[in-house]
């Protein structure tokens, strides 16, 4: 029996869909039901049901897009840094692990190494980081599991969401019995305004810049794989190998889908922040060796995307751009 919070949420979902396939039984509580947000009620909650595992995939990610988690401040924080302690909370004093959904947006940039020394470069549309991938992409990696947050409320500027997904994580660091999955950027065949790939053909302007992504059902299923392999632990970076820009997203896309589509970009960041965003934006690369050495592997984030795209499931009426 699994106990999962936030079922009815994008990523929720697509728990009950992977624990479906796997015929693991599970309850899903709503909060307008059964607040799982107060401590007693999820301790009874775990009481009633005994779950194995506790999975928290409820979370405030603000819509359209986390700029309202700007404006919406209490929410944010108790949606994303007070309900992983009480779920942490309530799941050690009855002795059940837990898996928090986290996020890869606590970081921004990459880790770069020149003669064997990293520095990390914030900025990966800066000239030079893109004339140092072209050259040497071998010098450019992701930030690990070991890495501290760099795009968080210790290490400003960050996004309000950003940094109460970080705090989150510091809020739960004491429990031992817990896997914190860190979730970037989901993108899967299903046409939807929360998916990235729809979101790139919604959108009357795109940013480029570089990122990890994450098939939202390669995550969730990695995310089962780690608790029913009974891998150590910890925190761990859950998304397809490797990364990509905006642009080589978009170029699948019309390989794939769309080869007429002329996709148009803002000028540069001056431009997209001055007209399409308010908080600033996390863009980074994430390593997923730790993953891959606890026995799990994710399609390369390339293969992924095609796939997603070959087996696209276009919303009815949904095509209509939006900026
Ligand atoms: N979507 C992304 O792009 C993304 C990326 C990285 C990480 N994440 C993380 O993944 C988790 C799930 O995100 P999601 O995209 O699935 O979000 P979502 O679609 O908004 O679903 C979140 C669910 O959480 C529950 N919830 C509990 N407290 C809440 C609160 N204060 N405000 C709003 N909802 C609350 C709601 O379920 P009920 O009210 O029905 O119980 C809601 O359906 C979050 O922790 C988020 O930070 C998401």
């Amino acid at each position: 029996m699994i106990l999962l919070l936030g079922g009815s949420g994008y990523i929720g979902s697509a728990f009950v869909a992977a624990l479906k396939q796997r015929a693991l039984p599970f309850v899903a509580p709503r909060r307008g039901v059964s607040d799982y947000t107060r401590f007693d009620v999820l301790q009874a909650l775990i009481k009633e049901h005994r779950p194995a595992l506790v999975i928290n995939a409820a979370g405030f990610t603000g819509r359209p897009n986390v700029d309202a988690c700007e404006t919406a401040r209490t929410e944010t924080l108790l949606g994303n840094s007070v309900l992983p302690a009480v779920v942490g909370s309530a799941c050690e004093s009855i002795g059940v692990p837990f898996g928090q959904v986290s996020s890869g947006c606590i970081y921004t940039g990459a880790r770069v190494t020149v003669s064997g020394r990293v520095t990390i470069e914030r900025d990966l549309n800066s000239p030079e980081f893109r004339a140092r991938l072209h050259a040497d992409p071998g010098s450019v990696s992701g930030f690990t599991e070991d890495d501290q947050p760099n795009f968080s409320f210790r290490f400003p500027p960050c996004s309000f969401y950003s940094g109460s997904k970080a705090l989150g994580e510091e809020a739960i660091e004491m429990f031992a019995e817990k896997y914190v999955w860190r979730l970037r950027i989901p993108f899967d065949e299903f046409d939807c305004p929360r998916n990235y790939l729809t979101k790139l053909q919604r959108y009357t302007k795109l940013y480029e810049n570089i990122n990890s992504v994450s098939h939202r059902g390669d995550f969730v299923n990695a995310c089962l794989d780690l608790w029913s392999r009974r891998a150590p632990f910890g925190a761990y970076n859950i998304c397809n190998p490797g990364f990509v820009s905006t642009h080589e997203v978009v170029q699948v896309i019309r390989e794939e889908i769309a080869p007429d589509r002329v996709f148009d970009f803002w000028r540069n960041d001056a431009e997209f922040y001055a007209h399409a965003a308010v908080a600033p934006r996390s863009n980074c690369i994430l390593d997923t060796q730790k993953l891959a050495a606890a026995g799990v592997h994710l399609r390369p984030v390339r293969d992924a995307l095609k796939h997603a795209l070959q087996n696209w499931q276009p919303e009815p009426g949904a095509l209509a751009p939006v900026s």
